[in-house]
């Protein structure tokens, strides 16, 4: 890596962002072509990989929001990007979109610095925020019709995307309500609507599935994935893993601004939890099964259900042969053995330790 080279960079009109004396912009190991202009400001990330954050930290007084975060997303990968609240989702999200920015460090969108050229972030990336604006007195139509213009669409194709926008996201029938009648779930897709109207090629999503009901939350997901496999690069947040590891191809896990965990739901289901939940049935003579287990293993066994022990085992085949080994040389009546791998919220549970800031 070469020696971090600072700047000073000027804060956004946010009020949040920091200020002009306190942003050190540490440009790591960028290329130098970041410093040129226009399209070949392109800094190359891979071929592949159409968002990276670099080291991006962001303090807000002695609070680390954000510290030290890294990783990539795949063209057409959807990322989950899970953590408590507080976790710092929100703050990593708005930078990445051009709404705030780091204290240090660097996201390129498209091969584009958030930094240096939030211009071309901008035409590239659609941004769903957790929290939808007031424009109480617009219609829907109006509403997108208002951002397709501020993208510069014109004419006929402004029609055709608002067309292709509403029919996707299920909102042409409701095109002549006022925004203020909507319901959540409609807030939700129009505002998905909103995000998508100058075709991005990457969406962050901040919590979409917020106070959605069960079917729009099935619904959303069902857009989420097809966008992705019409090649659209998705990141999405939320508090709760089991949510979107369906829709996602990797997540990362984020607590108290650090990225706890990162990879393919399975993979860190095997990385951060071998322990997998066995159950024995044992003919007669259960209880004393289980205190000779926890004798023999040190493990502690609850007897469930007259018959049934369940209890947290290595998901190791050799060590689960030695359990049955000895359970039979005792000279107990095996009859059962099963293994379950934890659930997704054990998981999350088990990696993140619930700590808030
Ligand atoms: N503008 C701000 N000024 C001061 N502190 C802030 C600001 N924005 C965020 N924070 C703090 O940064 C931390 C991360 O907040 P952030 O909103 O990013 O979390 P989150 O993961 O999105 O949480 P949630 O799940 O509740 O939406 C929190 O401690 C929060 O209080
Ligand atoms: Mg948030």
């Amino acid at each position: 890596m070469t020696e971090p080279n600072q700047h000073l960079k000027n804060s956004p009109s946010d009020p949040n962002g920091p200020s002009l004396e306190t942003h050190i912009q540490m440009d790591f190991d960028a290329p130098s072509s970041t410093a040129s202009s226009g399209a070949m400001r392109s800094v190359h990330v891979g071929s592949q990989e159409v968002v990276e954050l670099r080291r991006i930290h962001r303090f807000f007084g002695d609070t680390k929001a954000v510290d030290d975060i890294s990783f990539t997303v795949q063209k057409g990968h959807v990322f989950g990007y899970i953590g408590p609240n507080g976790a710092g989702k929100t703050t990593s999200m708005r930078i990445m979109a051009t709404l705030d920015l780091p204290s240090y460090g660097d996201a390129y969108i498209d091969g584009f610095s958030v930094v240096n050229d939030p211009e071309f972030v901008r035409s590239r990336l659609g941004f769903m925020p957790d929290s939808f604006g007031t424009y109480r007195d617009v219609n829907c139509m109006e509403y997108l019709d208002f951002f397709a213009r501020a993208y510069g669409l014109l004419g006929r194709d402004r029609q055709k995307r608002l067309s292709w926008v509403m029919d996707f996201t299920g909102t042409t029938s409701i095109s002549q309500k006022p925004i203020r009648g909507l319901s959540k779930g409609m807030k939700q897709r129009l505002c998905l609507g909103r995000a998508l109207i100058h075709d991005p090629s990457v969406l962050i999503l901040d919590e979409p599935a917020a106070g959605l009901d069960p079917r729009a939350r099935i619904q959303l997901r069902r857009m989420i994935r097809e966008l992705a496999d019409g090649g659209k690069t998705i990141l999405i947040s939320s508090h709760i893993l089991t949510e979107l590891a369906e829709v996602c191809d990797t997540v990362g896990i984020i607590e108290q601004g650090k990225l706890l965990a990162t990879g393919s739901v399975e993979d860190i289901q095997d990385q951060k939890d071998n322990q997998h939940e066995l159950t024995l049935r044992i003919l007669a003579r259960a209880e004393e099964a289980a205190i000779g287990i926890e004798r023999q293993f040190g493990i502690p066994v609850p007897v469930v259900d007259g018959d049934l022990l369940r209890f947290e085992f290595p998901n190791d085949y050799a060590k689960q042969a030695d359990l049955v080994t000895w359970l039979v040389s005792q000279g107990f009546l095996v009859a059962e053995l099963t293994t379950q791998r934890k659930s997704l919220e054990d998981v999350f549970l088990h990696v993140t330790e619930g700590l808030v800031q």
